[in-house]
């Protein structure tokens, strides 16, 4: 999908699809798969705060839970100038990607897109635990 109809996706999202009676800070998120998939999601918050569900997160695990692996590309909009993933999500996005497209969009036509290792270097990963690299299966 291209980058502003995703984006277009992540706003309407951030506009319809949060709960955020506390902070009233909106963010959505629009995540297209490896099999060309796409599911959205807002950010959902809870009176005592931390099981707070960020946008990111909402979108990926809808996706993972109806059996998606692999984001290809993944859109992120909230209400400040260049919302950024916090640090966990970012390690969310990183169990299920490869390569992925990470867009940080503040308009269609305003938006800008990093990789994996820009925005989680070093990072640890499933790689790190499976397999045979310490014995492990
Ligand atoms: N939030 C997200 O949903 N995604 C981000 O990338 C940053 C923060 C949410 C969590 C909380 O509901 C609100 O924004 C304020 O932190």
């Amino acid at each position: 999908m291209k980058y502003e109809k995703l984006i277009e996706l992540a706003i309407y999202a951030r506009d319809n699809s949060t709960y955020t009676p506390y902070s009233h800070f909106n963010v959505g998120c629009a995540v297209e798969m490896k099999d060309g998939e796409v599911y959205t999601g807002g950010n959902i918050e809870i009176a005592s705060y931390s099981p707070t569900n960020c946008a990111e997160r909402t979108a990926i695990f809808k996706a993972v839970s109806d059996g998606k692996r692999e984001i290809k590309k993944i859109a992120i909009v909230g209400d400040s100038d260049y919302t950024f993933p916090c640090g966990v999500c970012r390690q969310v996005i990183r169990e299920f990607s490869k390569k992925p497209e990470i867009i940080i969009a503040n308009s269609k036509e305003d938006y800008k897109i990093y990789g994996m290792e820009e925005i989680l270097p070093h990072s640890f990963g499933p790689e790190d635990l499976v397999g045979d690299k310490n014995g492990r299966k």
